[in-house]
């Protein structure tokens, strides 16, 4: 029987996704699942799915209402080695104190205080889910929080310096908006790094558990040249490692 507290929630949460994890583990070692992580010959995505804005707007929605029940998934304990990968992210944008960053698809803001120990002038952290950004202000005052869709998101010309995507990429429905507004308010020199700190699998083992569409990753740095150069993108790091994705993109000057 469901018992309804907020610990047996945590438990209930944390046992699901670790169920996840523990399959996704089984899995990176078939065969099936290492050969699609590994196949660089197969058909690729050259450019993003498109979507009406009447679809945009329904899995966004149904995203939003799945996240906003689901905060506690995404807390601490972290699974093992998860917190070395998240610092080895965020480093690898190379923040400077004079650096606004924006964390798009913050979800309980696990990278701001990772960000915060790199003292940027700004800290913008984006979602979906006002649950998840109540959280972000009840644990990252120092944070600007920015509800909505990243696609929508107003901010001036040339102001942010480093955007991150963590986790977030797959989830992204209406990926060429985004790019060209990320394209608009990112400065020219300015980073993108798109990671996943558990690799570009496990989304295979998330799309059969969520009730929206989930994107691949690029799975070769050509790939990822290819998608992102449209956008006035390059890639300046791609390691796609079994425990790591980690692409940054570079906006050219
Ligand atoms: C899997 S969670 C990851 C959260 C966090 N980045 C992390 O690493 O733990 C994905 C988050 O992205 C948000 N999200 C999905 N699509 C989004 C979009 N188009 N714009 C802003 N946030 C989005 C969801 O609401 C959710 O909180």
């Amino acid at each position: 029987m469901w018992e309804e507290t907020p610990t047996a929630r945590l438990r209930e949460a944390h046992k699901s996704r670790d169920d996840l994890i523990a399959r996704w583990r089984l899995l990176l070692g078939a065969d099936s699942l290492r050969m699609a992580a590994n196949d660089t010959t197969g058909a690729r995505m050259k450019h993003f799915t498109r979507y009406t804005e009447e679809e945009v707007r329904r899995l966004n929605t149904l995203q939003a209402a799945y996240f906003s029940k689901n905060v506690e998934i995404f807390e601490p304990p972290l699974p093992e080695g998860v917190p070395e990968r998240l610092e080895r992210i965020v480093s690898s944008a190379r923040i400077e104190p004079s650096d606004s960053v924006l964390d798009i698809g913050t979800g309980t803001g696990i990278l701001l205080s990772l960000i915060q120990q790199y003292s940027p002038t700004n800290i913008y952290a984006n979602d979906l889910s006002e649950a998840m950004l109540d959280f972000v202000r009840a644990h990252y005052p120092a944070a600007n929080t920015c509800h909505g869709d990243v696609a929508d998101l107003a901010m001036a010309d040339g102001s942010i310096a480093v955007a991150f995507i963590n986790a977030c990429y797959s989830n992204i429905i209406d990926k060429h908006r985004t790019f060209t507004n990320l394209r608009r308010m990112i400065r020219p020199g300015g980073r993108l790094v798109i990671s996943h700190p558990l690799g570009r699998a496990f989304v295979e083992v998330l799309k059969s558990n969520v009730p929206f569409p989930l994107d691949d990753f690029p799975a070769t740095e050509s790939e990822a040249a290819e998608l992102f150069a449209p956008y006035g993108f390059r890639v300046s790091l791609f390691v796609d490692q079994k425990e790591l994705y980690l692409l940054r993109l570079a906006l050219e000057a």
